[in-house]
């Protein structure tokens, strides 16, 4: 009788942190440190900013809940989470395709992520023995310009991937998640620091919180949406899937405020990290996805001590990626593990080699095929993160919000929220039937017709 109560608190206190660390490890990663700052560069900085804090609240939030509800309802995958809660809900059982479309979207972003993943290991070195002869400039255009160096830190960041999936250690992970997280957060609280005395503190807040509105065009509407979900990690399953993990004690509510609030708390302290130095070195704000590479650098060139907080910076930037990584393959093996169809060792196998093939097209895209465009005028890494951040991820989360919002059954909802404060309740359910699915679809519009 004792041993059991003690296994059972033993059983709950793991899994109260369990979800945090997972949902957290997948929602903060390259998206925040690398995607928020190059994108907020790129479109023109403060205006872009706002809307996408916006989104994270009037669209992310709302959808989070709705995510995690379905999965931990269901307790499957999401393919099957969805047509179980479909089923339940007497409707049909076709809205498996938004788990399918999930899966899909997942093994998409992973081929990319794991190039910039890969450029971030090789920083580990780089900025370990980096003399400053060389700009930090020129220094990244050498690391793209190699194929076969992308491709093999590539390689070597899929397969930790691979492995940590397959093996199913996402205790460990989570473990390494809990400690090295909150150091990677001191550490960018540092980087504040530094530029706040280094750099152009000034002219980067401006830049960042003064918003100009007369730029703003549909496509800024489009990409600030598309950063919200893919730093959130929503619109495909990931955080459903962990969802089927999480007890059902815990409050969905109130760890969905907690996974979005640290999201987008690291995306605002990389920037305010980031910007000060790009101004003081008379960097380009708008350089595109070498933002942090050269800003970091540029940095720890001149600090004192550099050669040691850098390569800290890119372990705790690539164990951040590493942690958003293996939620991008959790869909699809939990899926084909679920099914019987593989073991989840030969899925996460499977999918991720899937991944590695498409990832040659965006590491090429760096240089030999830096030509070649794929959709519109974007290259292969550029048509990557259009198809999946722009569409796929609004599109999911779109009819998930539908879902939930219009389709899923309110006493099965109502089960999983739990008590809450009725107001917010209303709240929630005004922007998961409304706000969220009329916002994607008013953007999608805007920019598509
Ligand atoms: N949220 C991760 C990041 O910001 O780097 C990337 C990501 C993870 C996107 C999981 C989508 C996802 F389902």
């Amino acid at each position: 009788m004792e041993i059991q109560k003690q296994l059972k608190s033993h059983g709950a206190w793991v899994g109260k942190w369990t979800f945090i660390l997972a949902a957290t490890g997948s929602a903060v990663g390259l998206g925040n440190i690398w995607g928020f700052p190059y994108k907020a560069g790129t479109n023109g900085g403060g205006a872009f900013v706002l809307i996408y804090l916006g989104c994270i609240l009037a669209i992310g939030l709302p959808i989070m809940v709705s995510e995690i509800v379905i999965g931990r309802r269901a307790g499957n995958s999401p393919v099957n989470a969805m047509r179980r809660v479909a089923v339940d809900s007497n409707t049909t059982p076709l809205w498996r395709f938004v788990g399918w479309s999930g899966i899909f979207a997942g093994v998409l972003i992973l081929s990319f992520y794991s190039v910039i993943a890969g450029i971030c290991l090789n920083y580990i070195f780089i900025s370990a023995t980096s003399s400053g002869a060389l700009s930090a400039t020129d220094q990244f255009s050498n690391v793209i310009s190699s194929p076969l160096n992308l491709l093999f830190w590539h390689t070597v960041f899929m397969t930790l991937t691979a492995l940590i999936v397959s093996a199913g250690i996402k205790d460990g992970i989570g473990r390494m998640v809990k400690i090295l997280m909150p150091l990677l957060g001191m550490l960018m609280i540092f980087m504040v620091i530094y530029a706040m005395i280094n750099g152009d503190f000034n002219k980067a807040m401006t830049f960042l919180f003064a918003p100009d509105f007369s730029n703003v065009t549909s496509d800024t509407l489009l990409q600030a949406m598309g950063q919200a979900f893919f730093s959130l990690g929503l619109g495909m399953g990931s955080i459903m899937a962990y969802g089927a993990y999480m007890p059902k004690d815990q409050s969905i509510v109130s760890n969905s405020f907690t996974v979005a609030s640290l999201d987008t708390l690291v995306a605002i302290v990389a920037g305010i990290a980031i910007f000060p130095i790009i101004f003081a070195f008379s960097l380009e704000p708008n350089s595109g996805p070498g933002l942090v590479f050269v800003s970091m650098l540029s940095a720890f060139n001149q600090m004192q001590y550099g050669q040691f907080v850098g390569p800290l910076f890119f372990i705790l930037l690539s164990v951040a990626a590493l942690s958003s990584s293996i939620s991008l393959l959790e869909p699809g093996v939990a899926y084909l593990s679920e099914e019987g169809i593989l073991p989840r060792k030969r899925s996460a196998e499977i999918i991720a080699f899937v991944a590695w093939v498409l990832g040659i097209g965006s590491a090429l895209s760096f240089n030999i095929w830096s030509d070649f465009h794929l959709i519109s005028d974007r290259n292969f890494l550029d048509s990557m993160e259009f198809i999946t951040n722009q569409v796929l991820l609004p599109l999911g989360g779109m009819f998930i919000a539908i879902f939930v919002g219009w389709f899923m059954k309110k006493s099965l909802i109502t089960d999983e929220i739990g008590a809450m404060n009725p107001v917010l309740y209303m709240l929630w359910r005004f922007f998961v039937k409304f706000i969220a699915p009329l916002s994607v679809a008013y953007i999608f519009y805007r920019q598509f017709f």
